[in-house]
Formats: C-alpha cells, structure tokens, sequence
C-alpha cells in the first residue's frame, strides 16, 4: 500500500468513526467518489431525472458568442475542481484562451483529463494543478500576468453549506486576483417533485451511488454493515432550500467496523450530501459576499440552471 491509500484510509476512517462514535450521524460527501462511486456517478449525468449536467452543458454549448463578448480573448482559465472536465471544451471553443489551468484533488484523474483535452487542443498551454481547491490555490508563473476567468461548473457550489461557499468565493478571488471573472453554475429552486426525482431516480441508479458508501466502508475498513438494510432517501428541506440526502437504517441494526461495535436503531439517518438551490437573487448576493459583482446570466428556457458571469472589483467601503 502505498502513503497515499493509507492517508486516505485514515481520514475516511477518521471521519466514518465520527459519524458512529461520536453519533454525528454525518458523513463527508467526498467519500461518495471512489472508483465505483465516480462510475455510478457519472451514470447519474445521463440519467433523465437528473437534468443539470444536461442543462449546464447545453448552455454553454448555446451561448459561445456571449461568453466571448464578454469574457474576451486571451484569458488564462482556471477551472477549480476540473475532475473529468467535460465541460470545458465548449468553454474553451468559445473563448480562445491563452492557457487553462484545471485544479483538481486527484493527481491522476487530473493528469489524464489534462491529457485528453491536450489532444483536442493542441496548441492551448495547459498546467494541471493538483490542489484542494478549498484554500488558496498558487497558480503556475506562467499564467500570473494573464488575465483569468475562474470557471466553477456543475452547481458544485451548492454541495457547501452557506458560509463554506462564501469562503470559498474569498479564496477564489485570493487566488485569482482583482479583475478576474469567474463563470459559476447554480442549480435554480424549482418544483419540488422534479429536484426530489433528480437525486432518487426510477432506474434507482442514484440509490445504489449512495448505498456504495456503506459497501466502501465494508471494503476499505473492515466493516460488515448490512447493507440492504439500508435505504437511500433523498428530502426537500425547504428552509434551507435544499435537497439533503441520507441513508436511512430499514431496522435495527448491529455491525462493526475495524473491530468496532455498533448499532442503529430503525429509522435512524446517516446525512450524506447537501445541494443546494438558489433563486437568482439568492445566487448574486452569495457572490457578491464573496467579493464578486454580477456581470452577466445565461438560464435556459425552463430557469433550471443559470451560469453567473461576475467580476472581482476592487473592494469599495460603502458609503
Ligand atoms: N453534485 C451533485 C449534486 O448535488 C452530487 C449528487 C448528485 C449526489 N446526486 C447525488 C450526491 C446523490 C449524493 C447523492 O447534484
């Protein structure tokens, strides 16, 4: 085993005690996307309950001549989170860069989507960083004297409660300077039964994404949770606008992990995912917290999905 596996063990360990030991009840959404999970995953996408991706990347597809109106030529861009980067391309058609720099947590995901996107554009200088975007990130020398467009797709934003956002947003234009614009995803408030279908699907695809996080701790930390005793649950919280999901225990139940015993009575809820949806306003003053003034929005037809263009200002005292 090499030192990153036994890294990643003891925070997955560390953080899966917490919810049993501690009776926090909560695991971090992260443990969600190992192998198995990042195929089930990537399945959700092509699902057609689960409209955002879809949404998303037909807006960018759609608005090309916008973006480049806006954004203009020349930018270096700096996806944060960039995983697959399935996205960028029609991004990155748009705008002509002069360099993209894709952030990502995992060094290998990383080097191969950067290769991939290499391939298609042969002349763009790309310099992958791998990085926990959640702090300040160094951007390679290269890029330092372009101008930057942060591009943040997928709604990602929503999986951080609000203050985690606002954070973020600050680290973000730490990160890449005054005068940078970001472009942003935000999955729009709409009519509860289709958010509900989106994160509990008919094919039950979305269940099974979940239900691989027990399956994960029974793998990798020598666990024998039952799994089918669980169910995956996905609930509108409307106060906090936002879908959270759990798995929730059918029965009593007793298991153990790492040589630990544990029970849970039926009923009882492990929370294992926030999304978060916005109303435009909502969207605009959370940016504008983080220190970004709103440019431009591009929603589509049905307001589903809205991509934010905004701009990093220099920082004014109110009156
Ligand atoms: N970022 C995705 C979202 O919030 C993650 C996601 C989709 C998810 N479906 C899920 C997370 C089901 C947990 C369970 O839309």
């Amino acid at each position: 085993m090499d030192m990153t596996t036994s890294r990643v063990d003891d925070s997955f360990r560390k953080d899966v005690r917490r919810c049993f030991e501690k009776q926090t009840f909560a695991i971090p959404a992260r443990w969600l996307y190992d192998r198995r999970g990042s195929e089930l995953f990537e399945d959700i996408t092509e699902l057609p309950e689960y409209y955002p991706t879809r949404t998303e990347t037909e807006l960018l597809k759609a608005n090309g001549p916008a973006f480049a109106a806006f954004v203009g030529q020349d930018r270096a861009v700096i996806e944060f989170g960039s995983g697959s980067s399935t996205k960028t391309p029609h991004l990155l058609k748009a705008i002509e860069p002069a360099a993209y720099v894709p952030i990502d947590i995992s060094g290998e995901f990383l080097e191969h989507s950067a290769s991939l996107l290499q391939e298609e554009f042969p002349e763009l200088p790309i310099y992958a960083v791998e990085a926990d975007f959640m702090k300040r990130v160094a951007l390679p020398e290269a890029v330092a004297d372009m101008p930057k467009l942060g591009f943040f797709p997928g709604s990602t934003i929503g999986n951080m409660i609000a203050r985690t956002s606002v954070d973020l947003l600050r680290f973000m234009r730490e990160t890449l300077g005054e005068g940078a614009q970001l472009l942003i995803g935000f999955d729009r408030i709409k009519d509860v039964q289709t958010l509900i279908d989106a994160y509990d699907d008919s094919a039950g695809v979305t269940a099974q994404f979940s239900l691989n996080l027990l399956h994960r701790i029974n793998r990798e930390l020598d666990g024998n949770i039952p799994v089918e005793q669980f169910r995956h649950k996905a609930v509108w919280n409307d106060l906090y606008a936002r879908i959270e999901i759990y798995l929730e225990a059918q029965a009593d139940v007793d298991f153990s992990i790492a040589g630990d015993d544990y029970s849970l009575r039926k009923e009882q809820k492990i929370h294992i995912e926030n999304s978060h949806k916005y109303g435009l306003r909502d969207a605009r003053l959370m940016l504008r917290a983080g220190g970004w003034t709103p440019l431009q929005e591009w929603s589509d037809e049905k307001d589903y999905f809205t991509l934010m263009l905004v701009e990093a200002h220099p920082l004014k005292h109110a009156p």
